[in-house]
């Protein structure tokens, strides 16, 4: 038989986890309570107010997002509450499924129209009489192509008689800008801006997790890795990974607590959490794209479709365009338009 050997260092490592949804959420309380009050409506059978959340990466959007469903799924028999990221659902036909899916209901892996879907939810919603709460995490993902989604979603309190709204989350303000007319005009949605914590937010609640996820601390740890947080754009996760990291030099160097010194050795190694995240959910694709640029660093718009080309067969320029549009607009290339002897052409770097 194997036995794990108990850590002198981590009570908990899972707590560092950027997954882990605590407890608590200090220093959100106000955003927590504008989303549960514009949620609320559907536990007494009322229409909720949609609700738009937007702000910088790693500062708790999706956290206090699934903190207020936790909060209704536990408190409210009469709502229900389905999150999905539209990286995983990119499409009306894949959200409705995911939407059934989480009622109970079933659907066949194929051959199951979108109608049929939407059928199926309506059935299952006049069963429940329940409110629902969908939240659209990352919904950048779904304008433009998946636009139909959205429209499909809002207009849902055409077909049901049971509460439905939706919580959209984007790192973009001015996401829908660019959606078209008869989706602005039946959005109605009530915005929530989360600011970015400052150092002594960030250190109260990097501090909660490392008293949660280790035994023994040094004075001095949590400070520095906020720090680090703070310098890399206030994302929660760079602190985290700060602490997790130094934990595993502290087990690995057999201490017995985690140390400032360790906090220094990895502090360089961690980068921005957000466009590694990204590098990891684009397609094979936009991942020969980057892997051009990193090793050509610019190149006009030509240069690159050639390069695409003899690694990608049979790629149009069109869908190399839209691979790019998409890199750019989640903040993992740049397109500057210069003015050249031919007219305009297009400059692309890596971020
Ligand atoms: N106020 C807080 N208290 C405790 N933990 C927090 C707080 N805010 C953020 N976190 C933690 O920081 C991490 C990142 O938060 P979250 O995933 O909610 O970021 P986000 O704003 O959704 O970022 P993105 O835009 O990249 O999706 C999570 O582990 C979350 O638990
Ligand atoms: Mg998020």
């Amino acid at each position: 038989m194997q036995y794990l050997e108990e850590s002198k260092i981590f009570k908990n490592e899972e707590i560092l986890s950027p997954e882990y949804l605590p407890e608590m959420l200090p220093h959100r309380e106000q955003q927590i309570k504008l989303l549960a009050n514009n949620l609320l409506p559907a536990s007494k059978g009322r229409k909720p107010q949609n609700t738009f959340i937007h702000g910088a990466p790693g500062i708790g959007k999706t956290a206090c997002t699934k903190y207020v469903f936790r909060e209704f799924e536990s408190y409210s028999e009469r709502v229900k509450t389905i999150y999905l990221n539209c990286w995983d659902y990119r499409s009306s036909h894949a959200i409705l499924t995911k939407i059934v899916l989480d009622c109970g209901g079933f659907v066949p892996r194929r051959g199951t129209s979108k109608d049929e879907i939407l059928e199926k939810f309506l059935e299952i919603a006049r069963t429940l009489n329940k409110g629902f709460v969908i939240c659209l995490d990352e919904v950048d993902k779904l304008i433009p192509e998946g636009q139909d989604a959205l429209y499909d979603l809002l207009r849902m309190n055409q077909y049901l008689k049971n509460p439905f709204g939706i919580v959209f989350i984007s790192n973009n303000p001015y996401v829908f800008a660019g959606v078209d007319g008869r989706i602005r005009s039946s959005l109605a949605i009530e915005e929530i801006g989360f600011n970015t914590y400052n150092l002594s937010e960030m250190v109260g609640i990097l501090d909660e997790r490392a008293k949660q996820a280790f035994f023994k601390v040094e004075k001095g740890v949590v400070l520095l890795a906020a720090n680090r947080a703070i310098k890399k754009g206030g994302d929660v996760r760079v602190g985290l990974e700060c602490l997790l990291r130094a934990g595993r030099v502290a087990e690995a160097e057999n201490a017995n607590e985690v140390k400032v010194k360790y906090v220094r050795k990895v502090l360089r190694g961690v980068k921005e959490v957000k466009p590694q995240i990204l590098k990891e959910r684009i397609n094979n694709t936009e991942k020969v794209i980057l892997d051009i640029l990193e090793e050509r660093k610019r190149l006009t718009s030509n240069e690159l479709y050639q390069a695409c080309k003899k690694k990608v067969s049979e790629i149009s320029d069109r869908t190399i365009r839209n691979y790019l549009r998409e890199l750019a607009k989640i903040g993992l290339i740049k397109v500057r338009r210069v003015r050249g002897i031919r007219g305009f052409s297009r400059i692309i770097s890596k971020v």
